[in-house]
């Protein structure tokens, strides 16, 4: 396959290099162009060429996403036009990343892929007002939505607990976000098994079982063998400019109807921390 990533520089983006690695790979970061640039976007594909795009680019800072509005939809959204518009003109697939955001967190059961989307913060606005615009204008679009990414080569969650843990005896982590952790070398040669398999439409991809936060926190102080003790507190104790889904359990069941399984939370995260380099 010939696949052109976008966010090649990214968590996730880093990983589907790697699991690309016997494909014809072009991986694009925003030093080669910024999706918000309609004309360089178009130049970069028109000359990979790819049988596939893999958009893992965004402005995924979700707080920062908050206090700016328009950068998080010119990125997220009309950056992602801009992707679709220019795979369709040369007849290429896209497969767009999208997030666990969208969803407002009421369900108490895990979210199906045709479940109504309703996002409580500006971030999952921005990827929910993409994935109606890409369905518009590519009806054969794969949408992956998946969440609470953590990989090698960038900060994430469990990076951040270790080095919490690593200057305090006591960390407070919230009890009330339950979601579900996905290592981003998990995920990535699942995305190129749906580009093989030419999957289209919503599909949620993601480690399987659920946890909170809280709970993830204790997982990795516990793997990691430290004595941190890890204190579970309420959101309303930590504010933050965006607010955050309290239950985004996605359902497996798109991927499995495709044949696709993913592990256990707890296992990709024990294979994370042997992988990961010392923590600061
Ligand atoms: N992280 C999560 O927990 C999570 C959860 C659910 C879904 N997702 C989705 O998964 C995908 C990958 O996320 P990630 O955590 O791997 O992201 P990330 O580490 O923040 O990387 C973002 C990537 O996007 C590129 N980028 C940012 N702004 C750009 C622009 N204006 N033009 C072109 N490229 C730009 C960055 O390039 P530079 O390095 O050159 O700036 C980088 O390669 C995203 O679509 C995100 O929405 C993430």
């Amino acid at each position: 396959m010939r696949v052109t990533v976008f966010g090649a520089s990214g968590l996730l983006g880093q990983a589907l290099v790697q699991a690309l690695k016997d494909e014809t790979v072009t991986a694009l970061t925003s030093k080669d162009g910024d999706l918000r640039d309609t004309v360089r976007v178009q130049q970069a594909i028109r000359t990979s060429r790819p049988d596939w795009i893999i958009l893992a680019a965004a402005y995924t800072d979700v707080d920062g996403c908050e206090t700016n509005r328009g950068l998080a939809f010119a990125v997220n959204c009309e950056g992602a036009i801009n992707v679709a518009n220019a795979a369709r003109e040369i007849g290429s697939r896209l497969l767009f990343v999208s997030t666990d955001y969208i969803f407002d967190g009421a369900k108490t059961s895990p979210y199906e892929a045709g479940d109504a989307r309703n996002p409580i913060n500006v971030y999952g606005e921005s990827k929910a007002r993409a994935e109606e615009r890409l369905l518009e204008i590519m009806p054969d679009v794969c949408i992956v939505r998946t969440s609470w990414l953590f990989g090698i080569g960038g900060k994430s969650f469990p990076s951040a607990i270790l080095a919490l843990a690593a200057r305090h005896s006591e960390i407070p982590v919230v009890s009330d976000q339950r979601g579900c952790p996905t290592f981003t070398s998990d995920l990535a040669p699942v995305l190129v098994q749906l580009c093989r398999k030419s999957a289209l439409g919503i599909v949620h991809a993601t480690n399987s079982g659920s946890c909170t936060r809280y709970h993830m926190a204790r997982e990795i102080v516990r793997i990691a063998r430290l004595a941190t003790v890890v204190k579970p507190v309420r959101t309303a104790e930590f504010p933050r400019p965006a607010r955050r889904p309290a239950y985004s359990v996605l359902s497996p069941a798109s991927l499995h109807a495709l044949g696709i399984q993913m592990p256990e939370w707890q296992d990709a995260l024990r294979r994370y921390l042997a992988a990961a380099p010392t923590q600061p």
